[in-house]
This record gives C-alpha cells, sequence and structure tokens, in this order.
C-alpha cells in the first residue's frame, strides 16, 4: 500500500462496530436463552472468527450486512465441535472462548494462526486448571486442547497483569462454576476500573450477577469482580457502537493537519477506552464530544476533532506511564506517531504488554519509524519519540493491523511516499480504514 503525505482531513463518518463489544455480543447472545439481534457488529475479521468458531460449536448464526442474529443455546447447550476452532489473529477470541470451553462438558481445540501461536496463554490457563479444567499446550501457547468439567470450582483469582481477556475468560468459566468466582485486579492508585469492562456491563445487561467492589491495600486500591455461577443470561437485542480504537487513528490525523474537521458519529465513549482521547486533549488537540448518549449499557456520542491553524501543542513533559496504560493499551502505535508531532517529544512507559500483542509493538514502532526519520528510543517496557520530520520510506507492519493504520497516518505527515508491505493485516480489526482515509482526504 502507497500513501502519499496529506493537506487535511474533512469530512462525518459512521465507523464500524467495536470488536472488543462485537465478540462479547457474540459470545454472550450464544450462551444466552433465546434469539439475539446484534446491530452494527464489527466487520472485523476477528470477530467473523468468533462468528465462525461459534457455529462450530452448534450456534445457529445468520447475519445481514452489519446485523447478526444469534440463536442462543443457553450456557450448557454447545455441541462437541467435529473440528479445530481456529480463532484466527485473534487473542480475544482464544481467550474468552477458552473460558466457555472450560465449563462444557466435552474436548475441544483452539487454534490460531502464526502470531496467535505465539502469544502467551499461561495467563488463562492458570486460573482455568485451577477451577478443574485441563489444558494441554505447546509450551503456554496455542494449540490449547480443553477438556472441559461442569461444574467448575469457584475461586478468587489475583490476575498479575491488568487484562481484560483473562478477567473476562475466568468470569466466563465462572458461569459454569457452583458459587461465586472473583477476579482480582492488580493494585492501582485510583478507583476506576484498570481495564476495558465490557464484560461486566454485558453481562450484567443480560441478567449475571456480577459484583464490583475496591478494597484499599498497602500499594494501592484493588479491583474485585465477581459472578456467581448460577447466573443466566438471558437474550436481549444488542447495538455496537462503532469503535473508538478505529476513531483514533482519524482523531491524530485530524488534530495535527491543518484545515482538517472530521466528526465521528455514534463513538463508543466508555470511560475504560477513552484514556486516549483525554491524553490527546491534554497534549493540545482539539477534541468535543457531543450527542452523548446510553446504548446496551455503553455510552456513545460524537467526537469531532478540528485543526484550524498550524498545530501548537503544548509545551510540557510528556511522559504516560501507569494506570492509564491499560486504558489505551491499543492506541499506543498511533499515540507514538502523535509523539513525533509534539514540541517535546512523547514517553511512553508501563507498556511492556505491547510486546505480546499481534506483533511486538515496541519494537515495530520503534523500528519503522526510525525508517522515516524520527528520532526513538526504545525501552524494555515503552518507547520516547522525539519530534521529528518525518520522511517516507519503505516500512513493515509485521502483520500487525494497528501498526498498519499507525504506519499509514504517520505517512499523511511526512515528505515523500511511504510504501507499507502486509498492509491488508488492518482488516483484522477495520477492513475499511484505507477507503475511508481516501474519502476523508476529498
Ligand atoms: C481486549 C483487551 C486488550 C486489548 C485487545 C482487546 C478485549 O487486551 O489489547 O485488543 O477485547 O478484551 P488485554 O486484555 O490482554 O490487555
Amino acid at each position: 500500500m502507497k500513501i502519499q503525505p496529506a493537506n487535511a482531513l474533512n469530512g462525518t463518518i459512521r465507523l464500524p462496530g467495536d470488536k472488543s463489544i462485537s465478540h462479547r455480543a457474540a459470545i454472550f447472545a450464544s450462551l444466552a436463552e433465546g434469539e439475539t439481534r446484534i446491530e452494527n457488529y464489527a466487520t472485523s475479521a476477528d470477530c467473523a472468527s468468533t462468528l465462525e468458531c461459534l457455529r462450530n460449536l452448534g450456534v445457529k448464526i445468520k447475519q445481514e450486512n452489519s446485523t447478526v442474529f444469534v440463536k442462543g443455546v443457553g450456557k450448557n447447550g454447545f455441541t462437541k465441535p467435529a473440528q479445530k476452532l481456529d480463532c484466527g489473529n485473534s487473542g480475544t477470541t482464544m481467550r474468552l472462548l477458552a473460558g466457555v470451553l472450560a465449563g462444557q462438558n466435552f474436548d475441544s481445540v483452539l487454534v490460531g494462526d502464526e502470531s496467535l501461536s505465539k502469544r502467551p496463554m499461561r495467563r488463562i490457563i492458570e486460573p482455568l486448571t485451577q477451577m478443574g479444567a485441563k489444558i494441554e499446550s505447546a509450551n503456554g501457547c496455542a494449540p490449547l486442547r480443553i477438556s472441559g468439567v461442569n461444574p467448575l470450582r469457584a475461586m478468587t483469582y489475583k490476575m498479575p497483569v491488568a487484562s481484560a481477556q483473562v478477567k473476562s475468560c475466568v468470569l466466563l468459566a465462572g458461569l459454569n462454576a457452583g458459587g461465586k468466582t472473583e477476579v482480582q485486579n492488580p493494585p492501582s492508585q485510583t478507583q476506576n476500573p484498570t481495564s476495558r469492562n465490557h464484560t461486566e456491563l454485558m453481562l450484567r445487561y443480560l441478567g449475571a450477577h456480577i459484583e464490583e467492589s475496591f478494597s484499599e491495600a498497602e500499594n494501592g486500591f484493588i479491583q474485585k469482580i465477581s459472578i456467581t455461577g448460577n447466573s443466566k443470561l438471558t437474550a436481549v437485542n444488542l447495538v455496537v457502537p462503532s469503535d473508538v480504537s478505529s476513531a483514533a487513528f482519524f482523531i491524530v490525523a485530524a488534530s495535527c493537519l491543518q484545515n482538517s474537521e472530521v466528526t465521528l458519529e455514534n463513538v463508543g465513549l466508555n470511560p475504560t477506552r477513552t484514556a486516549i482521547i483525554e491524553v490527546l486533549q491534554s497534549l493540545g488537540a482539539d477534541i468535543g464530544i457531543c450527542n452523548q448518549k446510553e446504548i446496551c449499557r455503553e455510552i456513545i456520542g460524537d467526537i469531532a476533532v478540528r485543526r484550524r491553524e498550524k498545530f501548537a501543542p503544548k509545551v510540557v513533559f510528556n511522559v504516560i506511564d501507569g494506570d492509564i496504560i491499560a486504558n489505551l493499551i491499543d492506541e499506543i502505535p498511533i499515540l507514538a506517531v502523535f509523539g513525533t508531532q509534539l514540541e517535546n517529544g512523547l514517553e511512553i512507559r508501563g507498556a511492556a504488554e505491547l510486546r505480546v500483542k499481534e506483533s511486538d509493538r515496541i519494537a515495530a514502532v520503534v523500528e519503522n519509524l526510525r525508517r522515516m526519520n524520527a528520532t526513538v528510543e526504545e525501552f524494555p517496557d515503552g518507547l520516547r519519540v522525539g519530534k521529528s520530520d518525518l520522511k517516507g520510506a519503505v516500512v513493515d507492519s509485521f502483520g500487525d493491523h494497528r501498526i498498519t493504520m499507525s504506519l499509514a497516518i504517520a505517512a499523511l505527515f511526512a515528505e515523500g511516499e511511504t510504501e507499507i508491505s502486509g498492509a491488508e493485516s488492518a482488516g483484522v480489526s477495520f477492513p475499511e480504514f484505507f477507503q475511508t482515509l481516501e474519502d476523508l482526504r476529498k
């Protein structure tokens, strides 16, 4: 994919459905009793993997454009799959389904593509094993061979990392456990959820008994989330907000390119996902939010981004670190690109989790931004970018959708053409990305 620099982006757009919420909508609707209509289901390849796995577990699913109809089978109504369940590139599919399959009375195998087969699965194998499931893996990685048990043993699990996928996996297993299963987050400095909370919100919306609390510990606040094993899910129609993580690419572009004005409609504004907006605003971006409302327990609204004058970022020493990292984990590559436009650059720390995403995102950003003439320093848990005059280059997505899209935005700020190899990976979360970018250039 070849990208030319841009003068400005302008227009009003409605982005596809949120990837995280779509996965949950499809899985929870399958676990529910009754039929669910899901509107604005993500067009992402990852979310298609989830639907395919659920079909292979005996769930009847129909799709008409972005509307998905799911005939729920109840939490124990799945059938033993005739084949391996292919999660493709999707960590969320694998980790959430593992939680469901651990509590089914049959064996199943979860597989993934080359990237997913390298990602750490011990983080879910350990709690699920403690709950009584038997899981064989290839040294802590997929393929995962799961021998389910019903009921599982309820337990309290202290997560070593603030991961929404691990939290969701354990809570889903807890749906098939006898008693109350509790997940504890690592300590945080505030009483805000440390990772995205779509699972808690949606499970409760569908009728599960979920409790949340914070307790004060020596080194901060511990968030505790529990589910009762006798919870039953009841089908309720769902509407998926547009994906704020996809919006982030255009927010950054329109924040920096003079004479831009972009409005993104009906975007999910769950506070556990909007740290990117707060950070960009604090660094000088002109971002307004309006028409906020609640839909299926999630907040949505329109995001308006403007850049009339030349971008004049606030001159502050910019370090992003601590609890906020988990709430903008997927936006860090594009935030690093934004950093190249800041007077004092930007340092991002406490983000070692990025090394085990679809690619090693720290290494991928460092390597590619350097190729584009940026000054970048690499740390084990992050990076520092200096203000840079970006130059077009041949760059490599490392097969990672968020790296592809971040580089495409960097290319808009660069001098000369940028060529991205493996750019088709954008389809993993946002197949319409390049078309949308073209539409906004006009
Ligand atoms: C996701 C959680 C995050 C995120 C991923 C989607 C989810 O991962 O990076 O893209 O839908 O739960 P972790 O929970 O592992 O941090």
